[in-house]
C-alpha cells in the first residue's frame, strides 16, 4: 500500500468535507438528538460523512471503514489489515451555534496500529497531517510546517484541554471531579468541544495535554496518530498501553508532564473509592 497516496486520498477527502462544513456554518440548521438532548445531529454531519467514504470507498474499495454517521463497520472487509476511523465532523454542537471550532478526521490503522492521520480545520484552513515513520505537519496558507509537542515540564505552566460525556446530565461518570483537580494544578483548561482539534493541538505544542473519558474510536485515531509523530505520549488514563477500541479513555500530552497527569487522575480516582 502506498501511504503517500493514501494520505494525499485522506487530505482531499477532509478537505472537501471541510469545505461543506465551512459553508454550511451560516446556514440555518436541522438539528436532531442521538444519545442524549446534548448529543447532536446535523444533515452536515451526514453529507460530510458521504463525501469522505465516497472518495475512500473509490480509492480502497478493500479496507474496513469506521465512521460515526453510518455507524458503518464494514464486514466486506473483514480480512483487511487496513482499517479507515472517519468523524467527517468534530464538534457538532459548536457547529450548530456558529462557533467556529470544528474539524473532519480521518485516519487509517495498519493491523491495530497508526498509519495515517488527518484533521483538517476549515474555518482556519489548517490541515495536520502524519504519516507513521514521516513526522508531522501542519499544512496551512503558511506552507508546510514540522510539528513539534512542547517542551512545557510543569503543570502549572501547562496548557490542559478536556471534554465531558453526552450522558453528563444523567451519569456522574462526568469528568467534573477531575477538571476541577487539573483546575487547581494547571496554567488552565480549555474545553474546545472538539476532541480531534484538541489532540491535533498537543501535536502542534498549542497544548501540553490533553486527557477525556469514554470519548470513540473516530474522535481520536487521527490525533493520536499525529501526536506519535509529533513526539508526544498516548496512555489509557491508568498511564497504561493505549490501543484503538470502540470506546477510549485517554491521556495524550507532550511526554513530559504525562507522569503528572497519571497522578492527579489517580488521586481523584482513589476519592471515589
Ligand atoms: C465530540 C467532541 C467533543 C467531545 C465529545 C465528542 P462530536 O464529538 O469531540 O469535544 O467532548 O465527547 O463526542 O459529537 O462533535 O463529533
Ligand atoms: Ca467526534
Ligand atoms: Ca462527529
Amino acid at each position: 500500500m502506498d501511504i503517500i497516496y493514501a494520505q494525499e486520498v485522506a487530505i482531499e477527502a477532509a478537505k472537501e468535507a471541510g469545505t461543506l462544513l465551512r459553508r454550511g456554518v451560516e446556514e440555518r440548521k436541522v438539528v436532531s438528538r442521538k444519545s442524549s438532548v446534548v448529543d447532536l445531529l446535523t444533515e452536515h454531519d451526514q453529507a460530510a460523512e458521504s463525501i469522505i467514504l465516497e472518495r475512500l470507498k473509490e480509492a480502497f474499495p478493500n479496507h474496513r471503514l469506521i465512521t460515526e454517521e453510518s455507524a458503518l463497520d464494514d464486514k466486506r472487509s473483514d480480512n483487511s489489515p487496513f482499517t479507515w476511523y472517519i468523524d467527517p465532523l468534530d464538534g457538532t454542537n459548536n457547529f450548530t451555534h456558529g462557533y467556529p471550532v470544528f474539524c473532519s478526521s480521518i485516519a487509517l490503522f495498519e493491523n491495530g496500529q497508526p498509519a495515517i492521520g488527518v484533521v483538517y480545520d476549515p474555518m482556519r484552513d489548517e490541515c495536520f497531517l502524519a504519516a507513521a515513520g514521516q513526522g508531522a505537519y501542519l499544512n496551512s496558507a503558511n506552507g508546510n510546517k514540522r510539528l513539534r509537542v512542547s517542551q512545557t515540564r510543569e503543570l502549572v505552566d501547562s496548557l490542559l484541554a478536556t471534554g465531558f460525556p453526552y450522558d453528563r446530565h444523567t451519569s456522574n461518570d462526568d469528568n467534573l471531579a477531575q477538571h476541577g483537580a487539573f483546575l487547581k494544578k494547571a496554567l488552565g483548561v480549555r474545553r474546545s468541544g472538539s476532541a480531534a482539534l484538541d489532540l491535533a493541538y498537543v501535536a502542534a505544542g498549542r497544548l501540553d495535554g490533553f486527557w477525556e473519558y469514554r470519548l470513540s474510536s473516530w474522535d481520536v485515531a487521527a490525533g493520536v496518530c499525529i501526536i506519535q509523530e509529533a513526539g508526544g505520549t498516548v496512555s489509557g488514563i491508568e498511564g497504561d498501553h493505549w490501543r484503538i477500541s470502540p470506546q477510549v479513555s485517554l491521556i495524550a500530552s507532550n511526554g513530559r508532564i504525562h507522569s503528572a497527569m497519571i497522578s492527579v487522575l489517580a488521586k481523584v480516582t482513589e476519592q471515589f473509592e
